[in-house]
């Protein structure tokens, strides 16, 4: 069956989202505490699909090794993973491109593994504060990069971004049964 992951730095709203998502306030486990998601856990979606969410990066507070150990285990994952179709790296809007989330996403890009960026907690921004953050930070990186994977702004508190989101998984699911 196809799958979904979703990643970036811990505390982003990859847990949230996936609530929002399936629309199951506690199925995912969030905390207002950054490094709460600590393996690798899979939703199964309508017995056809899932959503993966995975630990987040780049968080100081787990010991160095413990560290070592979750970018090894996610970096088998995403590379060995022959159902997963899709990876979304989600960005906090209101902040500026770090170094952390574009080592990862160069590293998907060497790595030829597709991902999509989702914008998260939009409703911490008005929406044209929203739209010149999205603006500012695709400026920035295509100074890197010769085009922009799929963008997706999204917020778990409004549902923002919900319908974009499912229905482009929903478009690749397609794909995915065509190709099998
Ligand atoms: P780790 O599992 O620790 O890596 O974090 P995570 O990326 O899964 O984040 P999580 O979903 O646990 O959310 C972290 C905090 O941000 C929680 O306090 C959430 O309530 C808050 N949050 C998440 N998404 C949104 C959003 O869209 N809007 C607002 N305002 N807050 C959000
Ligand atoms: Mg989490």
């Amino acid at each position: 069956m196809p799958e979904y992951a979703f990643i970036g730095r811990s505390n982003v709203g990859k847990s949230s989202l996936i609530n929002m998502l399936t629309a199951r306030k506690g199925l995912a486990k969030t905390s207002a505490t950054p490094g709460k998601t600590q393996v690798i856990n899979h939703f199964i979606i309508n017995d056809n699909w899932y959503l993966v969410d995975l630990p987040g990066y780049g968080y100081a507070k787990v010991s160095r090794e413990k560290r070592a150990r979750f970018s090894a285990m996610i970096e088998q994952y995403l590379q060995q993973r022959a159902n997963l179709v899709c990876t979304f790296v989600l960005i906090d809007i209101r902040h500026e491109p770090q170094t952390n989330d574009m080592d990862f996403m160069n590293w998907m890009i060497e790595q030829q593994l597709p991902f999509a960026m989702i914008f998260t907690k939009a409703d911490k921004l008005s929406k044209t504060a929203a739209a010149k953050s999205v603006a500012h930070y695709t400026e920035v990186v295509l100074q890197y990069w010769t085009e922009m994977p799929p963008v997706f702004v999204s917020s778990s508190e409004t549902g923002q971004g919900r319908e974009e989101i499912l229905s482009y998984i929903n478009s690749l699911n397609q794909l995915y049964k065509r190709n099998q």
